[in-house]
């Protein structure tokens, strides 16, 4: 008999939905990235971006006078992490969106629960092919590296025209270094070129003697790495060190300065192609460099440009479901206003940081400005930069 009751009980919880609550004041808005592993060096930054974001567009009003705050959550560098990381933020945070995860790796695992949960995610870094394409509820403000990548190819053959050999080395267990290695390795062969040898690694690797080895038993001129910050740093110290000299162009696992102390004054000269330069001109750039160098005495790189992006563009779209409502965000229910943020995600275009981006009804950012740029290490071997080349 009690057993039958607590049937009872559990079908009358399931049939009897949750008492419908409201936004809260200020707006919640969810942000998971890695803030610690070595996923970190991208989700420092991330946070970084983010802070400068709540604190600016609050300064101007937030969303129409309603402040906005950031519910931040660690998701560690793995899937397990980023999966706990959004459910406390839907379930305990009551956020009206997430912005993250720091990897595609993650965003595969933890975005379908967002996705389940009507909860809309915006992709602040995730660069793999299929990421929108997770759901209804998943967007991403990340220019995937189809559009990005062959860009660097086509600058480290302006700079040797003499290349016809390359060599293309990847994480063979990170999604996004196996989605951009293919891109790349398409654009090399659309470009004429040899692909002499391809080494895979591991993003928890240090020694890469092996993969180093059987890139100088052949004659090349060209390295292409896809990976992470601190396994690609370190694959890069040891190429060098080991003595080779051609042209490296590193996807966007190497275009975070967080990796400048892993290969050091060995960071110089790789390539990276940028969805975002410093020197854009739009006024919000300018105010985003300006107030982000200010707070942490360097300027900021691509990952911190997209996170501040992120910000901006759901605090824009809650603009736009206050209009179409005609009330405010906090005097409406929570399940409605994540729903409406969904839809409002995908009209009209937003001008941030990374210049006029728009999503479409599927969710994929639509971005018009790309750049490539070289590191520059200084004297001290530990900073550097990375320098615009001219388009
Ligand atoms: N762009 C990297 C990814 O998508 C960080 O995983």
């Amino acid at each position: 008999m009690s057993r039958m009751l607590s049937v009872l009980a559990l079908v009358l919880s399931l049939a009897v939905p949750a008492l419908a609550e409201n936004v809260a004041s200020p707006i919640p808005i969810g942000f998971a990235v890695a803030q610690t592993t070595n996923v970190a060096l991208f989700g420092q930054e991330q946070v970084n971006g983010a802070k400068i974001a709540e604190e600016y567009l609050n300064s101007l009003g937030g969303v129409n006078g309603t402040p906005i705050r950031m519910v931040y959550q660690d998701t560690g560098g793995d899937e397990a992490g980023a999966v706990n990381a959004f459910q406390n933020l839907i379930t305990q945070g009551k956020v009206v969106g997430i912005i993250g995860p720091t990897l595609s790796q993650q965003a595969f695992a933890a975005n379908p629960i967002a996705d389940r949960a009507k909860v809309p995610v915006v992709g602040p870094s995730n660069t793999a092919k299929g990421i929108p394409q997770i759901g209804e509820y998943v967007g991403r403000i990340s220019a995937p590296m189809t559009v990005v990548a062959p860009n660097s190819l086509k600058k480290a053959l302006a700079l040797n025209p003499k290349i016809k050999n390359v060599a293309v080395l990847f994480a063979q267990n990170d999604a996004f270094s196996a989605s951009e290695t293919g891109i790349f390795q398409e654009a090399i062969k659309g470009l004429g070129l040899n692909i002499v040898t391809i080494q895979r690694f591991q993003t928890t690797d240090t020694d890469f003697t092996t993969q180093v080895t059987a890139v100088l038993g052949e004659n090349v001129d060209l390295v292409v790495i896809s990976g992470l910050a601190a396994d690609s740093g370190n694959l890069v110290k040891q190429l060098r060190q080991l003595g080779y000299t051609g042209i490296i162009v590193g996807g966007n696992g190497l275009n975070s300065p967080n990796m400048f102390p892993v290969c050091g004054a060995l960071c110089q000269d790789i390539l990276v192609a940028q969805a975002y330069s410093p020197e854009a001109a739009a006024e919000v750039n300018r105010v985003f460099v300006e107030k982000f160098t200010a707070a942490y005495k360097k300027g900021p790189a691509q990952f911190s440009a997209q996170a501040f992006a992120a910000v901006q563009v759901i605090v824009e779209a809650l603009k736009k479901v206050e209009a179409t409502a005609k009330k405010k965000i906090t005097a409406m229910e929570l399940t409605e206003v994540r729903t409406a943020l969904n839809k409002a995600l995908r009209t009209g275009s937003y001008v941030t940081p990374l210049g006029e981006i728009s999503m479409n009804a599927e969710g994929e950012v639509e971005q018009k400005d790309f750049y490539v740029s070289q590191i520059k290490m200084d004297a001290d071997g530990k900073s550097g930069k990375f320098t615009l080349l001219p388009r």
